[in-house]
């Protein structure tokens, strides 16, 4: 699979990542319903073998779980891909899930994801969200501190705004930004990808298919009957009056991928990384046929006629 440098890192990573979030399980508040372990290892197995060189988690997936998921997935890999984590969001014994960019709350949960996913180093430790937006330079300056210490190799961010990069710019290089980006979310055009792209910062799009919506297989049904953990239901897109638009929206990717032999959701995969500013993206898959049904977008080349198609689409609603 083509790879790309991320960033300002020694890093070449395969334009498609594995996402952990699902695979953190049910009965936690950002949760994506219940999810079967063994489900979750083959997903990461069939996209290692499928040539997918990293993984991207967070401790806040499950609560640890799935980065202890992760953890078990690759314990025993000859050749082990690159892990990619994350701090700023902890919890309490209620589950209850707080904010933290202290020093020393981020040097704790760094030796905590260590010890989760089995690893020696983590390859990209990135702040998941940039709040409390005070804390910022101190958590950074705690990221650039465990770099330094070689329990982390690279360092980058998460749903930062500029101005928020630019803070971190000034006390240590970013490696990457993490942000949402695919066909309904676009909102990094205008700043964040234009900054990247001149300050050499590399991208991670995550949710490149809208958390499920765009795959082809999501249906009003599917939705109304989503267990009661599955966070997407509050999410608007999958609630009315958009969820009309964006399925019949679905309908135009899935007659463009058609052209191709490829499915809607592919279609959505390979439209982000079309873009020069994102170097790679990351996508859910919570088990071995669904990492199989996203490859097709590593290669999938989008004609000029498709792009046309896909800007037209009227997204009122
Ligand atoms: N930094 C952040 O704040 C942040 C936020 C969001 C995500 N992320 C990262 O980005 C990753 C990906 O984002 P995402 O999980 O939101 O979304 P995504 O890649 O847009 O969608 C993934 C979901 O689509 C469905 N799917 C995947 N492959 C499929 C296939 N072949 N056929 C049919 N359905 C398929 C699965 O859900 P169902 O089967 O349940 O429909 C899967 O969980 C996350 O796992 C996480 O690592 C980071």
């Amino acid at each position: 699979m083509q790879k790309r440098r991320l960033g300002n890192s020694d890093l070449d990573i395969t334009v498609l990542g594995v996402g952990a979030w699902a695979m953190g399980g049910g009965d936690w508040k950002f949760s994506w319903g219940p999810q079967n372990d063994s489900d979750s290892v083959a997903a990461i197995h069939a996209a290692l073998d499928a040539g997918i060189n990293w993984i991207d988690t967070a401790p806040v997936y499950g609560l640890g779980h799935a980065e202890e998921v992760v953890g078990r997935a690759v314990k025993d890999l000859s050749l082990k891909p690159l892990l990619f984590t994350k701090c700023a969001r902890v919890w309490n014994e209620r589950r209850e899930i707080g904010r933290s960019l202290k020093r020393d709350s981020i040097i704790r949960e760094c030796e905590a994801s260590l010890r989760r996913l089995q690893a020696d180093v983590i390859d990209l430790y990135q702040i998941h969200w940039p709040e409390p937006d005070e804390d910022i330079e101190e958590g950074w300056e705690a990221c650039a501190r465990l770099k330094e210490q070689g329990k982390v190799r690279w360092i980058g961010t998460s749903n930062f705004s500029v101005s928020q990069l630019e803070r971190a710019w000034k006390l240590a290089p970013v490696t990457s930004l993490q942000p949402p980006y695919n066909l309904l979310v676009r909102g990094i055009e205008q700043e964040q990808l234009p900054w990247c792209q001149a300050h050499g910062v590399g991208v991670l799009a995550y949710s490149p298919m809208r958390s499920g919506l765009l795959t082809g297989k999501m249906t009003k049904e599917r939705i109304a009957a989503m267990p009661a953990d599955d966070h997407r239901q509050r999410v608007p897109d999958f609630q009315e009056p958009r969820l009309s638009r964006n399925l019949e929206f679905v309908e135009l990717l899935r007659g463009i991928g058609a052209k191709h032999g490829c499915s809607a959701g592919e279609v959505a995969i390979a439209w982000t990384i079309r873009n020069p500013s994102i170097t790679a993206t990351i996508v859910g898959m919570r088990n071995a046929a669904q990492a199989k049904g996203v490859l097709g977008a590593a290669t999938l080349s989008l004609t000029n006629e498709d792009i046309a198609a896909i800007e037209g689409f009227d997204f009122r609603y």
